[in-house]
């Protein structure tokens, strides 16, 4: 029975470069988001180009119904998946009273609920398939509060904390999960998420979402549990162990203040 690999967030930036990285690779792929042009276009070029089969399915993951549409017709259908890439994510920024709520709801909705769910009923039926790889997309934001985006880091943490959760419980029915954790890649998502990005482009820090994706692939390749590309991410993945946590909220909170426009 032919496989497939089901991508959130795959009409731009890393979930894009990932459905790239996994169609050179052979994988036939299902492709999630809301833009319906995008997504046409991208599915008959990775096609074209690799010779897999590429579908995909319009949703927006942050309407309830939308996703319980999406979650039962997953669980009704026949097709099997051996790999599920949870990228689509939102961020926001600014004092927590001045932004919207809806904005708020929309980022738990998309970045835990839907993250969640999808593991839930994907990992239930690979488990039952008898294995499967999971692969979370959380951010160097997971490691810390944040400050100004403080509803984004948590939400972040939160994806953190649960994929590893996961992996210990998932061992024992061949399901493996890996938790990706970018820092700042060049991609749509300073625009959306209301952030100056213009002050980090020419910042060493920036990777492309291609090299993000090939240390994803690679980490997937080696079933390592928590994949950060880049040597700078591990670094700044790594020292808020060694501070202080009032320091921590001081130091985030004026890097984000910095780069949120209020
Ligand atoms: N860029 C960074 O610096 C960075 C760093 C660390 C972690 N990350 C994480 O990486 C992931 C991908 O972000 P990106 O940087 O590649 O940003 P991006 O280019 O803005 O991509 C976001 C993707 O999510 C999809 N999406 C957004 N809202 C959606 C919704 N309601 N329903 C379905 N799909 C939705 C978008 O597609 P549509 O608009 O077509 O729906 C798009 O494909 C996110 O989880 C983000 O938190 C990014």
């Amino acid at each position: 029975m032919t496989r497939y690999t089901l991508i959130t967030g795959a009409s731009s930036g890393i979930g894009l470069a990932m459905a790239e990285a996994l169609a050179r690779r052979g994988r036939n792929l299902v492709l999630i988001a809301r833009h319906r042009e995008a997504l046409e276009a991208i599915a008959s070029e990775l096609t074209q180009r690799f010779g897999v089969e590429v579908l995909f399915r319009v949703c927006d993951l942050g309407e309830p119904l939308r996703l319980s549409g999406f979650i039962l017709e997953l669980e009704q259908g026949e097709r099997q998946f051996d790999l599920l890439v949870n990228c689509a994510g939102i961020g926001t920024c600014g004092p927590f009273f001045a932004q919207e709520w809806a904005d708020q709801q929309d980022l738990i909705d998309i970045n835990i609920t839907a993250l969640s769910r999808l593991c839930h009923t994907i990992g239930n039926a690979m488990a039952l398939q008898g294995g499967g790889q999971i692969l979370n997309v959380a951010s160097i934001a997971g490691f810390q509060p944040g400050p100004w985006m403080s509803t984004y880091y948590a939400s972040k943490a939160y994806v953190l904390h649960f994929s590893e959760g996961l992996r210990e419980e998932l061992r024992g029915v061949g399901v493996k999960v890996s938790v990706l954790c970018p820092g700042p890649t060049r991609t749509a998502f300073f625009r959306t998420a209301n952030l100056e990005a213009g002050r980090l482009d020419n910042s060493k820090l920036m990777m492309n979402a291609e090299e993000v994706a090939l240390a994803a692939v690679r980490g997937l390749e080696r079933n390592r549990a928590l994949i950060i590309p880049g040597w700078q991410n591990r670094l700044l993945a790594t020292a808020p162990r060694f501070m202080p946590r009032w320091l921590a909220r001081k130091l985030y909170g004026a890097i984000n203040k910095h780069y949120c426009p209020h």
